[in-house]
């Protein structure tokens, strides 16, 4: 059964000076939890950007709590199962209260509160953790591999989600990238064989008995650590696995994860191999204590990683967010709402979030980081409709010495910042160029990448938990069917939403789509029911495949290209032009402002010989 966060209850925007230290207190916990008992996991914490590291101590001290709870070996095991259950119970009435009087419960329901995190899915995890104590072995790698899942598939993703919210276009489903369940699973099974001691002592082996079978090695060997040849074999075999699965798993993540979660990624194959190197390496010795990884290895890898990913998140993280988390060490304390910042919002919870996951009713517009505010433009004088040519992603990244798919992550990042400032304004009608059917001559890796940073904005990107209603302006032709069914789902889902309609063009081409409306008059000719002597501009029109798409007033490309590249040569056959420099990830809504006061000042004569009404006046 799938819970939802009950939003009602003190809210931990309210906190006091004395709520904060003790919350402050509460992540410190957590953290030295996490350093103590998981070394290593910890030390791959760090390496994500500062804003997110007290949200992942809390994620993880919790399991790692839980996980603990049921390896001690002085408690009866009904005894312990019943500390958990109530611990579990504890958690949830934390959850709905919004505050708690133990530290790493505490953490967790302000990391929950304030990045709007799945607290269903996250129960389910840690009952997943509780079933484990009720039953004696697991009989199968199914059946084992089923238990993975339900208890590591939580957490990443959740750390996920919260870093879309401060800005990153990660993907939040993570389960269904190919790949990552093959990472939890070789995680997992490195985690086993680490804790082998503490299992033993707890009376457990969790391996497979269809693993056990297969090496002739009994349950009884095991617990009383012997050192057989089939023990041994047995051992090898599991080190073998376990980073087999973990290699595989790079493989297939390495071409669809950002940079960011890749650096990650990658450290944490290399360090959970040399984990499971220095567990085949300790022989017997493994079966009796915990083997730690030599420290010089350790730096090795951490080192680069550490300065590579420090780089990758001043880069792609929009400017300010962490600089200001790593101000006051943990941004997750700062109350939603007050501090500015677009926390917290109430997503609803539900299997369908991930189809169709949007807020109702919408959030209101986040406001700027920096505080700034839209200028007044009466309502008369805005344009009704602004066009972008979204372009200078690639340049950005080559810029910086990056792959051109992370300009254009950083691209969806500015996109979400200009949608606020259009809300703002209260502009009726945005239509921004994402893909023309001219770039399917880009290579096709930057296109499958393209599409699948499209794909995961739509899924769980926040530009639909706002007033926006979204439309797509294209064709199917050639687009991946998972790219198609999301801008179709994401249309029907936000279809009465009345702020602003942002039109995406993906797949658009201007021949094509006049082309199309020549083939559609032509056959109504062909039918009689058109007289090919009244085809008129408004006949025309009708016939366009986006027929509802109002004029454009406003058409603005960034990069410094003047050049309209095929877009909309219909809609804006009027349009303003605005041309600006700088590449598009370096554009945020003071830009689309900018834009908007200039087109206020121009005299939109259309062939007359005086503007009728002068379009100044911004208040
Ligand atoms: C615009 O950026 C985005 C798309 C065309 C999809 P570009 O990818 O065209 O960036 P530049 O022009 O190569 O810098
Ligand atoms: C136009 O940009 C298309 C989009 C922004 C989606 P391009 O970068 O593809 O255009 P050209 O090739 O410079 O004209
Ligand atoms: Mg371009």
């Amino acid at each position: 059964m799938r819970r939802t966060t009950t939003r009602s209850g003190t809210r931990p925007g309210t906190r006091s000076g004395r709520e904060l230290s003790a919350l402050d207190a509460a992540y410190d916990e957590c953290r030295r939890l996490v350093r103590t008992t998981r070394p290593t996991e910890y030390a791959l914490m760090q390496l994500m950007p500062p804003v997110a590291r007290p949200v992942s101590w809390a994620l993880y001290a919790a399991f790692a709590f839980a996980d603990d709870l049921l390896d001690r070996s002085a408690e009866a095991p009904e005894e312990r199962g019943r500390l958990l259950r109530e611990w579990r119970a504890a958690l949830e009435a934390d959850l709905a209260s919004g505050t708690s009087d133990d530290p790493v419960r505490l953490a967790l329901t302000d990391a929950v509160w304030h990045w709007g995190l799945d607290l269903g899915d996250l129960l389910d995890a840690l009952d997943a953790v509780q079933r484990d104590d009720d039953r004696e072995s697991v009989a199968t790698w199914a059946e084992w591999r089923e238990r993975a899942h339900a208890q590591n598939m939580s957490w990443p993703e959740q750390l996920m989600r919260m870093l879309v919210r401060v800005g990153l276009p990660v993907p939040v489903r993570l389960r269904d990238l190919p790949g990552f369940t093959r990472f939890v699973e070789g995680l997992f099974l490195t985690d086993m064989l680490r804790d082998l001691p503490e299992d033993l002592d707890g009376g457990h082996v969790w391996f497979p008995t269809e693993v056990l079978d297969r090496f002739q090695v009994t349950r009884a060997e095991l617990l009383a650590r012997e050192w057989t040849p089939a023990v041994r074999r047995l051992v090898a075999h599991l080190a073998d696995q376990a980073r087999e699965w973990l290699e595989d798993s790079r493989r297939a993540l390495r071409n669809t994860l950002p940079l960011g979660p890749a650096i990650v990624l990658d450290s944490a194959v290399a360090l959970f191999g040399a984990e499971l190197d220095a567990f085949v390496r300790a022989g017997s010795a493994a079966l009796h204590r915990q083997v730690r990884v030599p420290r010089h290895i350790e730096w090795r890898i951490l080192g680069p990683a550490r300065a590579r990913a420090a780089v990758v998140w001043r880069l792609t993280l929009p400017p300010g967010r962490d600089a200001a988390a790593e101000a006051s060490r943990t941004a997750a304390h700062r109350p939603a709402g007050v501090s500015g910042d677009d926390s917290a919002p109430a997503l609803p919870a539900g299997p369908e979030r991930h189809t169709t996951r949007i807020a109702e009713p919408p959030l209101p517009p986040r406001p700027h980081r920096d505080g700034a505010r839209p200028p007044a433009i009466a309502e008369a004088h805005l344009p009704q409709h602004v066009a972008i040519v979204m372009d200078g992603n690639g340049r950005w990244a080559t810029g910086l010495g990056l792959p051109r798919d992370e300009g254009h992550r950083a691209g969806a990042v500015a996109l979400r910042d200009v949608v606020q400032g259009a809300l703002e304004i209260g502009l009726a009608h945005l239509t921004v160029y994402a893909f023309s059917t001219e770039n399917w001559k880009r290579s096709p890796d930057e296109v499958s990448k393209l599409f699948a940073i499209m794909r995961a904005e739509l899924l769980d990107g926040e530009l639909l938990d706002h007033d926006v209603r979204l439309r797509w302006v294209g064709s199917p032709d050639g687009l991946p069917e998972d790219v198609v069914e999301v801008l179709r789902a994401q249309e029907h889902a936000t279809r009465n939403r009345t702020g602003l309609t942002l039109n995406v063009c993906v797949n658009y081409g201007g021949r094509a789509e006049l082309a199309r409306a020549g083939a559609s008059l032509a056959r109504a000719a062909l039918a009689g029911e058109v007289d090919p002597a009244r085809v008129s501009e408004q006949l025309f029109a009708a016939h366009l495949p986006h027929h509802a798409l109002p004029d454009v007033d406003l058409l603005w490309r960034t990069s410094g290209e003047i050049r309209t590249s095929n877009f909309l040569p219909w809609h804006a056959h009027y349009a303003e032009l605005h041309f600006t420099d700088q590449p598009w990830p370096d554009v945020d809504r003071r830009d689309l402002w900018e834009a908007v006061v200039a087109y206020t000042h121009r005299k939109r004569r259309k062939g007359a010989a005086s503007a009728p009404a002068p379009a100044e006046g911004t208040e």
